[in-house]
């Protein structure tokens, strides 16, 4: 696909950070934006800033460690724009904890935002853009989906847990003409979960996430036919680099 205008697109953690700067350049593309968030209060100024620029675009507060509410979240998102081109899977919590610390409950949370939200939207969509002929799903990666990382107790797996799913449902998903893949910011981004787990050292290289968008309208335009089964760096350059993960 070489033209994004009039198709939508899904995409979670929209309110701020990388997420927002992925809704701002779809609706730059001309596209329809379903935006998930639990912050409702940002949510109702980021849409009607997409609005006053002329986008189309559908605000839905969602906690999305919830299944009950992420499957009422991605039916209402349906039921604006119908299948979306893109499902987006950007939103997390990235809370450090040790083990000794850490309770079921809060594990339970941060897993579920990634990890089981990851396949309640991605079961929501499938039989959808398989109608329509195909689509994209990208999950948000980190060093976190491959490497091991210190007091992240539950973020790690359940980063790890979705580079599984992508694997499995890009396998999946080709006969389909459905592509899916994982992105990570492939340089260090301005954002709040950064501020909060940055050193003050990787404050003084972190770059703009809007310099990552370039990497998220490529990954839109891929179907089955296209590119799958990759983790895909989103460089600051405006390029990316993609990993066969299959
Ligand atoms: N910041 C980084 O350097 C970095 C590095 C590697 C990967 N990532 C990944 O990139 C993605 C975006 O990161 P970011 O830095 O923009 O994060 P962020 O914390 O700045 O933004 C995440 C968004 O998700 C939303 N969110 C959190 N919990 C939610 C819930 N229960 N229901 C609905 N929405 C919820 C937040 O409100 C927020 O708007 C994440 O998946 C993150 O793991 C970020």
């Amino acid at each position: 696909m070489d033209n994004l205008r009039g198709q939508s697109a899904i995409i979670t953690g929209a309110a701020q950070g990388l997420g927002y700067a992925i809704a701002k350049a779809y609706v730059h593309e001309g596209m329809r934006v379903a935006l998930m968030d639990i912050r409702g209060d940002l949510l109702e100024t980021v849409a009607s800033e997409f609005t006053a620029a002329g986008g189309d675009v559908l605000p839905i507060t969602v906690d999305l460690s919830d299944a009950a509410q992420t499957q009422t979240a991605v039916e209402a998102a349906l039921g604006q724009y119908g299948p979306p081109r893109a499902l987006i899977h950007n939103a997390a919590l990235l809370i450090t904890r040790s083990m000794r610390e850490i309770t079921l409950d809060q594990w339970q949370t941060e897993i579920n935002i990634i990890l089981q939200a990851a396949f309640i939207l991605s079961k929501a969509v499938w039989q959808p853009m398989i109608d329509a002929g195909g689509g994209s799903i990208v999950y948000l990666s980190s060093g976190s989906g491959y490497k091991g990382f210190i007091e992240e107790v539950a973020y790690n797996p359940g980063k790890h847990g979705i580079e599984g799913l992508m694997k499995c449902l890009a396998l999946e998903g080709k006969p389909f003409n459905i592509a899916v893949n994982c992105a990570t910011p492939g340089a260090p981004i301005n954002t709040p979960m950064s501020d909060t787990n940055y050193s003050e050292e990787q404050k003084q290289h972190w770059v703009d996430p809007a310099l990552l968008t370039p990497a998220f309208v490529y990954l839109a335009k891929q179907d089955g036919s296209g590119l799958s089964g990759h983790r895909v760096a989103a460089r600051a350059s405006g390029k990316w680099d993609a990993v066969d993960l299959l």
